[in-house]
């Protein structure tokens, strides 16, 4: 067995390592100064109680994206160093963000132990790369991210640093499944090198019926493409969909894991995912080659997820909204253990609770209602969804920016998003996959708007816009909100046939568990006829600001469901950005995205 010596290292605090909606974000230049990322890595050590740290297990890996490799090693070095005993890694540094939440839930050590955190190599959705961004934030034993109180203090803790500790250890591989063992001063540390998709896929199984949905994509009369953007999700699908559920290896796009995401910009929406939405038949009337029927991507995590019918797009709030209406009757893990008795039992064991982020479209508080079933609104960031859970509060949930997800981990899970949506077309599909007609994406959408009237929804991303100019519109906004007869004079002047805004506010949230309050999380016009708009500033970024503005219209009457959403959403749209002075404060004359 190896010894390793451990040592304290001097260093100096940096500027700017406030951890934003999840974890710190940078440029891979700012991570790769010496002491940043080791000055990050000892506050998070030194803001958890010394048996989360001394003795403890912690979980080390990410999305794969540049410098990830590098990462990890510094971290086991450290973590050695910080008298740990164990670090378990994916292989080749590989574990998407909910396969970490689940393998931290569920997972069982060669030696039966486990996990009391992890340190997740990734900035999500931003592009990869030398000149492009690296993450890396902590989640807790219950799977989830680090709760504000955690961050809050690892701040603090990066603005006095004064020493790191780290093991002169040789780098590990991390490349072959197996455990190397170390002997430091506090006795043997052991770094666990596992299968990336077991431990998740496991998961995955006792949630779904596999089989009804290998039925599914087994039928000629299916066609199904999943494109992973060369994220980390890629090292799931092939198992997943090819592998465990039949599905055609052809079916797979971008489905090897790459550093830089193939110089793309990793995130499934409309923009970004320019193959997928072109296989699908998206934008174009004529396409020569028939798109498939499914068709999902996720970001370079995984926990993401969009998805498409053919020729369709599926708006993530409408997405959450079908997955509750349906997870009673389509998915066993939601029938309590009744898998296959009549539906009319399944329903009395429904799921009890929806949860979404404020952003996000009203249509699941709809569904809830007609469910008899109890909702909470929470602010954008999935910590807020894993509050409610713990307390057994909440058990399906979803945000505009698509993500998706339930109680069985603490993350979003894209890949459970499409599982979900399989297994809801599975069933629908029952009885037609020997005949008869194949009910579609598209038909189970246009269903549920017929049963609860649609939310037309659309988001505008100004992306790296100046941050001053950015915080200035939104003082603006708020100044705007305490006179309701000067906001509706100016929305009458714009476009007279938008109703009247009835209450505006800023949205705050007392989380029910904890009793902390998150103020300023989106400000928000709300009209007479039930449609709504939201601005809000992104915490996600890593350059500048983004501004996010939520526009959202409801209508019940089942023959006007049917509009093309950016017509219906015109008008609401020119009273938004007349309203906020979009072009006057950013300089901007159109979106970065528009989703
Ligand atoms: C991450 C969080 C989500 C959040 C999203 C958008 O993906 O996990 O919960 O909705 O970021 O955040 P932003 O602040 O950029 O709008
Ligand atoms: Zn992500």
């Amino acid at each position: 067995m190896v010894l390793f010596n451990v040592s304290g290292v001097e260093t100096t605090p940096f500027d700017g390592q406030k951890p934003g909606t999840s974890g710190l974000r940078k440029k891979v230049k700012v991570f790769k100064q010496p002491n940043y990322l080791e000055n990050f890595v000892q506050s998070t050590f030194n803001a958890l109680t010394p048996q989360k740290v001394r003795g403890a297990t912690l979980v080390v890996s990410g999305d794969g994206r540049y410098f990830s490799k590098d990462a990890i090693q510094i971290i086991i070095k450290m973590a050695a160093g910080n008298g740990v005993r164990r670090v378990w890694v994916g292989q080749n540094g590989l574990l998407s963000t909910p396969a970490v939440s689940a393998v931290i839930r569920e997972r069982v050590g060669v030696d039966g132990s486990r996990a009391t955190g992890a340190f997740i190599l990734t900035a999500s959705h931003n592009p990869g790369g030398p000149n492009e961004d690296f993450g890396i934030k902590y989640n807790m034993e219950n799977g989830g991210p680090a709760p504000e109180g955690i961050t809050d203090e690892i701040y603090e803790n990066t603005k006095a640093i004064k020493e790191y500790l780290t093991a002169d250890l040789p780098d590990v591989d991390i490349t072959a499944i197996g455990v190397t063992s170390f002997g430091g001063p506090d006795g043997q540390f052991d770094v666990e090198v596992f299968d990336s998709a077991s431990d998740y896929v496991k998961l995955m199984k006792s949630i779904f019926d596999f089989e009804s949905i290998q039925k599914l994509l087994s039928s000629p009369k299916f066609t199904f493409c999943y494109d992973a953007l060369h994220g980390v999700a890629g090292a799931y699908a092939k198992r997943i969909f090819v592998e465990e559920l039949g599905a055609q290896e052809s079916s797979l796009m971008n489905c090897v894991p790459k550093e830089d995401f193939g110089g793309g910009h990793p995130d499934p929406n409309l923009t970004y995912a320019k193959e997928l939405v072109a296989r699908m038949g998206l934008g174009k009337s004529n396409s020569e080659v028939e798109p498939p029927e499914f068709g999902a991507a996720a970001d370079g995590d995984a926990d993401r997820n969009m998805i498409l019918g053919k020729r369709f797009f599926v708006t993530p709030s409408d997405s959450v909204s079908i997955i509750a209406a349906n997870a009673v009757e389509a998915i066993p893990y939601f029938s309590a253990g009744l898998k296959g008795v009549a539906r009319f039992y399944t329903f009395l064991c429904s799921p009890s609770l929806f949860c979404v982020s404020m952003p996000t479209s009203s249509g699941l508080d709809i569904v809830a209602k007609n469910l008899n079933l109890k909702f909470f609104e929470v602010p954008t960031g999935w910590k807020f969804f894993g509050n409610l859970m713990d307390a057994g509060l909440c058990s399906i949930c979803g945000e505009e920016s698509f993500g998706t997800g339930s109680d069985h981990i603490r993350e979003k899970d894209g890949i459970w998003a499409v599982l979900a949506w399989l297994s809801i077309l599975a069933f629908k599909n029952k009885e037609n996959l020997g005949g008869g007609e194949l009910v579609t994406v598209e038909d189970i959408v246009r269903n549920h708007w017929a049963t609860y009237g649609r939310h037309y929804y659309t988001r505008y991303d100004y992306e790296n816009v100046d941050a001053g100019a950015a915080k200035e519109l939104m003082a603006y906004l708020v100044k705007l909100q305490s006179s309701l007869g000067e906001v509706n004079e100016i929305v009458s002047g714009i476009r007279s046939d938008v109703s009247k805004v009835v209450h505006a506010d800023e949205f705050e949230y007392k989380d029910p568990i904890d009793g902390s309050i998150s103020k300023h999380q989106g400000i928000r016009y709300l009209f007479e006829d039930g449609s709504r708009l939201v601005f809000r500033l992104s915490g996600t970024g890593s350059e500048g600001a983004t501004i996010r503005l939520y526009i959202e219209q409801y209508e019940k009457d089942p023959s006007k469901t049917g509009r093309d959403s950016q017509d219906a959403l015109a008008p609401l749209v020119a009273v938004a950005l007349g309203l906020s002075k979009m072009q006057e404060f950013t300089g901007r004359s159109a979106p970065t995205v528009i989703t």
